[in-house]
């Protein structure tokens, strides 16, 4: 049997509590360790004894519902799972009284569920309920089962709800208000026959269920289940529905006689088939930077579900995406075998012939033009070991350091912002600190929908916690609407709402003397350099009024903590490393570093956006931010890799588009990346690639960019290969192949060691590990990485060092200078590149969507999210549709200096006068946003500014439906209360505490008399 036992190293808030003192308690005489506060029940599972636990969740917390885990503490009958631990408790678990109250509770509970456990597709060894029945070796039952009056709740495309095996436990009410903090679900206690409601009683698809699947995840048995199990999962499972009733019908017919003992027997053995056939593997996510892990069970090529267990940046949870996001693995528009262009066609080539080609033809440009004219793309969807070996590629068989991956696209200011100041390029702490912080300020990031999993985290501790929230953004999206405090300051002037908080926070003497003195340098250059951001001024750009900034700067520092996470409508602006310095000195003048539950959090947008960059994937660097100029770094490498390194300087994405255009850049190999819908000015993108004389994209999909290859060389997701990923947090994450490669298709580091063979390299890596012990060898933020230490779930935040220990908190010691000081780095605040002037009046802001992944290649490929978002939108506030006369559904035209894109008005609340928002997502790429967007940058990275770009609309005759259809989560009317409530459970006039109980030796007939027995 699974045991039920908690053991999750989990993130909750209740583990945060338990740091304090241990203490003694006797456990059936025997005296146990514990932590002050914690639950009993974890005290004792931890002593290896085995009692029910059936609502008991670890990453839930107690909450109560079930009465199936009382014991006797100081002789009186509790919830071991409500009862917090103080010194000296004394516990039994096995008085006659316990025993009897437990096997009560968990009758009551099969009054709710039916066991048909050998035609359920929950019967994996996991179904608590099952578990439950054979740990107390029920044999009959006394409450007789009971079905509620409700159909089956189906609405919903990827999972349903069946009121009929509800045991009302209220995990998933749990898991919805206080870890996901959606706010969804709830029980009608009142009721006399209580259910679980979506909204209030909603249909689920038309509620404000954003489909995360917190609430499958954590349902103990079948009540919840994902869609893609039903029918699937079993070996009888699929049975039309009068056969399935008879197979029910025939258990009930023989429970009475032979008892749940041999139904259960047959049960097990029934499951101990299906493990010959379903697959349990464990990966991370392919979509966004918090880096979930989870498990991917499959059977065959069918994707059973995914199962989130203990990850550790995510527990349980997971978004829409993560969760059940996954059909485009075995969509029929893979690429499945290589391409070569014929014309204005391709025809499909064997691997040898299309290697060759692109061999002769990259040897033939390098030739003639020098190894400069070509350009080298890694992906940031793609593995470490994938980004290291095509930057090997690049610089070792090719010898350029034209070199470069998407965080160009997004991140780079960010990082610079950092290195300025902090020395290191990345988060800070860990998510686990953006929850203790006492204050979390959100610029420019829309969390809930780019990072998921992480806003839950800020969400919870808001919410249960009193955690302070402050949001400055263009949009009121869900963070904003659930701040203490929103700002919204004019396009592009976070710098300025920054530097005036600094400045009055040292103008009235509130700044961490002691830290600065001791660790920062650089103050005076600092102060001088924000002289000019008065209160007045700032208000005056900004729009934010003094007592706003006021507010703020006290905020700062009478908080316990305080973490700034921003994102891309700070970093995607021509001033974007500026402002990312600004954060970074804010948080250093107000002491900000160096402590738990603090620092900087730039939310890295793709799943491995962090680790490309680390792998040395960018023209400046050759992996681990080393210097490609420093000859000591050059010499390390061509030692290793029997190569010399190039010393020319290289070109990033930005300047590789402008060097096609002036003819120096003649070739281009890229992979994993949608450049030609991602990129800004797109039109101007097209052109170039239509101007290259050789381009190779490796791809999953013909995507787009795909379009103007000469050679397209399939290759496979992330399911069908092994590597590790590197999240937000610094976080390296293995992830093991589920699948095969589909077709002809290949993980991208087999592709990239073939063409480098092709060329005469003679690489040999048998396995994505043998990559890593060379990334390991080479650089030394990844010293101590290897595969053992990240077996399984294990992860390892950079920099780790040789013996394996790793660094979940930066700057414990001081910061990577050579005196060990962080320095305050005078930045200056770059205006607007496009104003709004009279032809082009309206703001454009554009960004992702909870949704859909990026430009959506991946998402559009799932029926159900697609149907949740048929496609994009043009977002304009309730203002600007009185003024226009714009409804929903109405077609209208957006200009910009760059290009049009046409499309369906949305109205709403979220944006703001005279701005519009556009979702990056499309199936459509005529009406990609960044038609719209232009060519200039951040001044320091090249990063576009995708959010400086001013348009204007034009209505057009044509009426549609509203391009947000009705099912879509954001209709819906959360129903926030503080957790499942059970005490409107024990208010009910039919509930009775298990311990009080009548009738209970009539009950003991039933169970099996050692249980009864009792050690009293
Ligand atoms: S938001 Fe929806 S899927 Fe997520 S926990 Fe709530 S009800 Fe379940
Ligand atoms: S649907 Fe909710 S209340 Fe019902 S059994 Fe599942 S987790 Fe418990
Ligand atoms: S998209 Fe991000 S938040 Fe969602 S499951 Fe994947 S990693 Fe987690
Ligand atoms: S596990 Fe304690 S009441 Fe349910």
């Amino acid at each position: 049997m699974t045991s039920m036992k908690g053991t999750y190293a989990n993130n909750s808030l209740a583990e945060a509590s338990l740091n304090t003192n241990e203490l003694q308690v006797t456990v059936n005489g025997t005296p146990q360790r514990a932590r002050a506060g914690e639950p009993l029940l974890e005290v004792i599972n931890r002593a290896g004894l085995e009692i029910p636990q059936v609502c008991y969740h670890p990453q839930l917390g107690p909450i109560q519902t079930c009465d199936t885990c009382l014991v006797e503490v100081n002789g009186e009958l509790v919830r071991s799972c409500g009862t917090p631990v103080t010194e000296g408790l004394s516990v039994r678990t096995e008085t006659e009284a316990a025993r009897r109250s437990r096997a009560a509770a968990f009758d009551k509970i099969l009054g709710n569920h039916l066991l048909y456990c050998t035609v359920c597709d929950n019967n994996n060894g996991n179904c608590v309920v099952h578990n439950t029945t054979a740990l107390l070796r029920v044999e009959h039952q006394v409450t007789p089962y009971h079905p509620k009056p409700y159909p089956k709740d189906e609405s919903n495309p990827f999972y349903r709800y069946d009121p009929d095996q509800c045991i009302l436990c209220g995990r998933c009410v749990e898991a919805c208000q206080n870890l996901q903090v959606n706010e969804t679900l709830t029980i009608n206690w009142e009721d006399p026959n209580p259910r679980v409601l979506w909204d209030g009683g909603r249909p689920i698809d038309e509620s404000s269920c954003v489909s995360c699947g917190h609430c499958v995840t954590v349902c103990p048995c079948n009540a919840l289940m994902e869609k893609s199990m039903l029918g699937e999962a079993g070996l009888m499972t699929d049975l039309p529905l009068p056969i399935f009733n008879s197979a029910v019908d025939l258990v009930k017919a023989a429970e009475p006689s032979v008892g749940y003992g041999p139904i259960l027997r047959l049960s097990d053995t029934e499951h101990a088939m299906r493990e010959e056939s379903i697959k349990r593997t464990k990966t991370v996510c392919t979509y966004c930077g918090v880096g979930c892990s989870f498990e991917v069970w499959t059977k065959d090529r069918h994707i059973l579900k995914v199962e989130p267990t203990h990850g550790p940046a995510n527990g349980v949870s997971t978004c829409i995406k993560g969760k059940f996001g996954w059909d485009y693995v075995n969509s029929d528009r893979r690429v499945t075998t290589p391409l070569i262009r014929e014309g204005n066609t391709f025809r499909e080539a064997s691997w040898d012939e299309a290697l060759s080609y692109i061999a002769r033809r990259m040897t033939e440009i390098k030739a003639a033009h020098g190894p400069d004219a070509l350009a080298f793309i890694a992906s940031s969807k793609c593995t470490n070991e994938e980004s290291w070996l095509m930057q090997k590629l690049a610089r070792s068989v090719i010898g350029t350091n034209n070199m470069d991956n998407c965080s160009r696209y997004c991140q780079s200011p960010a990082t610079m912002g950092l290195w300025r100041t902090v020395g290191y390029g990345g988060d800070s702490g860990s998510i686990s600190d953006i929850e203790q912080a006492g204050l979390v300020i959100g610029i420019g990031t829309n969390t809930a929908e780019s990072h998921p999993v992480l806003a839950t985290r800020v969400k919870r501790s808001h919410k249960l916690r009193g955690q302070r929230l402050i949001v400055a953004d263009l949009r009121e999206h869900e963070m904003a609407q659930r701040a203490d405090l929103f700002v919204r300051p004019n396009p592009g002037t976070d710098f300025v709402w920054l530097s005036a908080v600094a400045r009055f926070i040292l103008d009235e003497g509130l700044e961490d003397k002691e830290f600065l003195a001791r660790w920062v340098n650089d103050l005076d250059e600092f102060r001088a350099s924000i002289e000019e951001y008065t209160l007045e001024r700032a208000e005056e750009i900004t729009g934010i009024s003094q007592d706003v900034l006021r507010q703020i700067a006290h905020e700062i520092v009478n908080a316990d903590g305080t973490c700034i996470m921003w994102a891309m409508g700070v970093t995607q602006q021509c001033g974007g490393s500026e402002t990312s310095t600004a954060i970074s000195n804010l948080l250093l003048v107000t002491g900000n570093y160096m402590r738990p539950g603090a620092g900087s959090y730039p939310l890295r947008g793709h799943n491995n956006v962090q680790g490309a960059s680390d792998m040395g994937a960018m023209p400046n660097f050759v992996g681990g931010y080393q210097s490609i100029n420093d000859e000591g770094v050059r010499a390390k490498f061509a030692a290793k890799w029997g190569t010399e390194l190039p010393t020319n300087k290289g070109l990033d994405n930005h300047e590789m588009v402008h060097g096609i255009h002036a003819g120096t850049i003649k070739a281009v190999y890229l992979k994993g990346e949608e450049m030609g819908l991602v990129d800004s000015n797109i039109n101007y993108v097209d052109q170039a690639f239509e101007m290259l004389e050789f381009f190779v994209v490796q791809e999953v999909f013909f995507s787009r960019t795909a379009e103007f290859a000469d050679v397209v060389l399939p290759a496979s997701p992330s399911l069908e290969k092994d590597g590790t990923f590197t999240n937000t947090e610094r976080r390296i994450q293995r992830l093991y192949r589920a699948l095969e490669p589909l077709g002809q298709s290949k993980p991208d580091w087999e592709i990239i060691q073939a063409v480098a063979n092709a060329l005469g390299a003679g690489w040999n890596y048998q396995h994505p590990s043998e990559i890593m012990d060379e990334i390991a060898s080479l650089v030394p933020l990844y010293a101590g990485v290897t595969y053992e230490r990240l077996e399984g779930f294990k992860s390892l935040q950079w920099p780790v060092l040789p013996d394996g220990s790793d660094t979940p908190l930066l700057f414990t010691e001081g910061f990577p200078f050579p005196d060990g000081k962080a320095r305050l780095y005078p930045a200056q605040f770059i205006g607007r590149f496009e104003p709004l002037d009279e032809e082009y009046d309206l703001h454009l802001n554009n960004g992702r969507m909870l949704e859909h992944f990026h430009e959506g290649n991946m998402t559009y490929k799932s029926p159900g999210i697609t149907h949740k978002v048929p496609g994009m939108f043009i977002e304009v506030s309730e203002e600007l549709a009185r003024e226009r006369g714009l409804e929903n559904g109405r077609f209208v035209r957006l200009v910009s200096r760059h290009g049009a894109i046409k499309g369906r008005v949305l109205v709403s609340g979220r944006v703001f006068g005279k701005q519009v928002y556009v979702p990056m997502n499309t199936q459509e790429a005529p009406h990609m946003v960044n038609r719209l967007t232009g060519s200039h940058t951040d001044l320091s990275t090249h990063t576009p500014a995708y959010k400086d770009t001013a348009v204007r609309l034009e209505v057009l005759p044509d009426m549609g439906d509203s391009p947000l259809p009705r099912w879509n989560h954001r209709y819906g009317q959360p129903t926030p209360q503080r957790g499942v409530e059970v005490e409107r459970k024990w208010r009910r006039a039919d509930y009775v505490f298990p311990g009080h109980l009548p009738g209970r030796m009539q009950l003991a007939r039933h169970v099996a008399p050692e249980l009864i027995g009792g050690d009293d």
